[in-house]
């Protein structure tokens, strides 16, 4: 019954993750779960206050614009304008049912049979999926932690085909927390335009980034890149969101925006109207609980990597963006055994009651992803049962 495009499609390994370690909750065990990458703060008040008046004017009541209402597209070229110095008009931006769904319906609109899509990996689950789902081939191009998890031009000039069609990048990145410098968005973004290659820049964890690292749209860089760039964003993890599914694209390239125009408004018609009312409130009111937020996880951040990194054969870089680690595990297999990571993270869940997600999933199956998004207690909890855990098996395989 089943299509074969359906068939060809994996489970989201973060997803099946998440639901094993529900499904051991429900059983009265007391896992600590680091799989999803969701903040556990509540959207902010101001933001919930918009979306019950806009229910309580009636506001949410009626399809939208199929792209988004007028005042949210506005909001979101102003704040890139004011973030990013970059400008757009409402013509160029695309509202959708969270960045997920804008990543589909661009691939959809795109790729067709055949197109070749370049993906540094580790790169985030859904990427492959939907590019295949759209029936393009995913060119996948390895970045290691010695070049801190960031592809080169060189390495893209080496996995190009004539038949290269977009390059998907996300900064920072989801597993790694890698951050690129405007300098290296600059190179790759001058190399797309010269191979004609559509850069899809997924910023997602954009106002994510900690210490002294910058976020640079790479659309800011030049206009000719500009006009080569799909920007995808949300305002699911800067602004504590997810369930609000709130996504949007912007991009100069008109056949591109009517394109998802069309899409939309057969699959969704629109986003649900009183989500269009809260993200205008979020981008448009004000942004001090959402730096209140970014200054959470980085301390987070702070004290989770001093004492994963510290694990028996662990071995990782300190993220400088978004809210997961992502530990490169090899040694720790071979000091305590394990001949694969899948085996290792079933084994953790199991008897120590930690839920992490396989590398694997993410094109890397050395590593370990880890998501800090979570409360600073259960973060301590769980590297104390990893730790334990790694040092029985190790003891084990020694006595
Ligand atoms: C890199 C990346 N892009 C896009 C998304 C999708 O975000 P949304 O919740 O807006 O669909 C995620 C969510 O995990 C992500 O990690």
């Amino acid at each position: 019954m089943l299509s074969q495009r359906t068939k060809q499609i994996e489970e989201s390994a973060t997803l099946a993750m998440a639901q094993k370690a529900r499904q051991l909750i429900e059983q009265g065990i007391d896992v600590i779960s680091l799989t999803l990458g969701e903040p556990d703060f509540p959207t902010p008040k101001h933001v919930k206050q918009a979306a019950i008046q806009a229910i309580e004017a009636g506001l949410s009541d009626h399809y939208t614009n199929a792209t988004g209402i007028m005042p949210l597209k506005q909001a979101i070229i102003d704040f890139h304008q004011t973030f990013d110095d970059v400008s757009y008009s409402v013509k160029d931006v695309v509202v959708g049912t969270g960045a997920k769904h804008i990543l589909y319906v661009l691939f959809q609109t795109i790729i067709e049979k055949g197109d070749d899509v370049l993906i540094p990996t580790p790169y985030w689950v859904s990427y492959s999926e939907q590019v295949r789902l759209a029936g393009g081939q995913c060119l996948f191009v390895k970045t290691t932690i010695d070049t801190d998890y960031k592809v080169s031009v060189k390495q893209l000039d080496e996995a190009y085909t004539s038949n290269t069609k977009a390059l998907i990048l996300n900064s920072p990145t989801n597993p790694t927390g890698s951050v690129y410098s405007k300098e290296e968005l600059q190179e790759i973004g001058e190399w797309a335009v010269k191979h004609n290659v559509l850069i899809i820049a997924d910023e997602i964890y954009y106002r994510l980034v900690y210490g002294n690292t910058q976020s640079i749209c790479i659309a800011s860089l030049s206009e000719r890149i500009q006009q080569n760039t799909v920007i995808i964003n949300g305002l699911a993890k800067s602004f504590a969101m997810t369930g609000w599914r709130v996504g949007y694209a912007l991009s100069k390239r008109e056949d591109i925006i009517y394109g998802m125009s069309q899409i939309i408004s057969h699959e969704t018609s629109n986003l649900t109207a009183v989500s269009q009312y809260a993200a205008l409130e979020a981008l448009s009111g004000t942004q001090q609980v959402v730096e209140e937020m970014r200054r959470a996880f980085e301390q987070r951040l702070n004290i989770f990597y001093d004492k994963i990194k510290t694990i028996p054969g662990f071995e990782l870089a300190k993220p400088k963006g978004a809210f997961y680690l992502f530990p490169n595990i090899k040694n720790t297999l071979e000091l305590t055994g394990y001949t694969s990571v899948n085996k290792f993270v079933e084994d953790l869940l199991e008897e120590a009651h930690v839920a992490v997600v396989s590398g694997d999933a993410f094109g890397d199956d050395e590593c370990i992803r880890m998501s800090y998004a979570g409360d600073i207690e259960r973060l301590l909890e769980a590297a104390s049962r990893i730790r334990a855990f790694v040092e029985e098996k190790i003891s084990q395989r020694e006595s």
